[in-house]
């Protein structure tokens, strides 16, 4: 199979938020289609962590740095010379950035300009994606899908931050990289929320179910009836993995259909058809791993404001990148509950050949989709 046109083989990549959940799925992608992989992270967020089962210490170039240290960013990324950058680290919990507000403003405002004065003065080629969130959008709990044009907004923290990076990626983008199409080229990945195997984080709606009913516990669900676009984390990392070919090509002079990429964002999320409750996505949960129960804790729920509706319009990602998401919802519940029942089948053991396994069969359901990034 050959994924993203063999864009990937051979090239430096730098993935920050590597040790997270996203970014050790990317990465592990990355390894596998031959990349040459780097890391910058401020540590291991969670025990377990994807980051360790996967093996990634002992596969990839695994550096603890805090991305708001612009100096140390710097000199790293100027050593390395990545071809390409994916930013996706974070702070990315609602309730966290209730907590630490200022925190979660310095890390996803700041971190961000971090990376883009670093790209600004460097002296090499480099094509970046910033991973942002649906949740940059101002939420006004419309039924239909934002699009990329809409305002920009969000009133929890963390969706403040998400919207406040949006504006300084925009600004550098005005300011600096409009007319340096020869040695840069960027865009902007918008993904809804994100469920696969190998999610730890706190307060998670997955990782939250999982925990509780290994331990043989009944979960407490605070929002069962908030609606989320659902889609597995191989699907936006296929986004932002196309999105990341198209401004190389552009970069690098190769013929590539249609406007120029640069600069745009693009949103990744399923079909209308998975964007279900956090209750129905339980019960479809329940159907993978049998006997296990959850109570509806909605009334004492004391959590700040948290959007109950948000749904993504992904037509330019259609149209522009081709792109669009590869599994069902039956499928993405599947390939979630069939990783953690692996991983405690397996005693906690290494999951390197588990989460190879799941992003071969992604990649062959891509295939037989006849989803354009994959080609026999
Ligand atoms: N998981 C989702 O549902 C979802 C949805 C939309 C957007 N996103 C975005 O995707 C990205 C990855 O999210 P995730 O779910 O993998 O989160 P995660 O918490 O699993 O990983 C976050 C990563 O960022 C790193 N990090 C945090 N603060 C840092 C700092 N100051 N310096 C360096 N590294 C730091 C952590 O060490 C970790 O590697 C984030 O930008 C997040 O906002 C996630």
């Amino acid at each position: 199979m050959i994924p993203f046109k063999n864009t990937y083989k051979d090239k430096k990549v730098l993935v920050t938020g590597h040790t997270g959940f996203k970014g050790s799925w990317l990465s592990l992608w990355l390894d596998s289609m031959g990349a040459e992989v780097h890391g910058i992270s401020d540590e291991i967020p969670t025990i377990p962590s994807h980051f360790e089962t996967a093996e990634l210490p002992g596969i990839i170039n695994h550096n603890i740095l805090d991305v708001r240290d612009h100096q140390a960013v710097n000199k790293l990324i100027s050593e390395i010379r990545p071809d390409f950058i994916f930013h996706l680290a974070a702070q990315p919990l609602v309730p966290e950035s209730y907590a630490n507000p200022l925190k979660t403003f310095e890390v996803n405002v700041m971190g961000t300009g971090s990376i883009l004065e670093t790209i600004r003065t460097a002296d090499f080629p480099c094509t970046v994606v910033f991973i942002t969130s649906d949740k940059c959008y101002d939420n006004v709990e419309w039924t239909y899908g934002y699009r990329e044009t809409d305002a920009l907004g969000g009133k929890d923290p963390y969706s403040g931050s998400k919207g406040a990076a949006e504006l300084i990626i925009k600004s550098y983008f005005h300011s600096f990289f409009v007319g340096q199409t020869d040695r840069l080229r960027m865009g902007i990945g918008r993904a809804g929320n994100v469920i696969g195997g190998a999610d730890w984080a706190a307060d998670r709606i997955v990782p939250d179910c999982i925990r509780s009913w290994s331990k043989g516990e009944v979960v407490q669900i605070r929002s069962p009836h908030a609606t989320r676009p659902w889609q597995h984390v191989l699907e936006p990392l296929s986004g932002y993995l196309i999105l990341g070919q198209r401004l190389h090509a552009e970069l690098t002079g190769e013929p590539v259909l249609g406007p120029s990429v640069h600069g745009e964002a693009y949103n990744f999320g399923p079909d209308a058809v998975q964007n279900v409750t956090v209750g129905e996505l339980i019960e479809s949960m329940r159907v993978h791993w049998e006997g296990v129960r959850w109570d509806d804790v909605s009334e004492s729920n004391n959590a700040g404001h948290e959007a109950g509706l948000l749904k993504l319009c992904c037509d330019k990602a259609l149209h522009g990148l081709h792109w669009k998401a590869c599994l069902n919802y039956d499928q993405m519940v599947k390939f979630t509950v069939d990783w953690y029942r692996d991983f405690y089948a397996n005693s906690g053991e290494s999951t390197l050949e588990l989460s190879r396994k799941q992003i071969q069969e992604y990649m062959e359901a891509a295939l037989a989709s006849e989803l354009s990034w994959i080609s026999e």
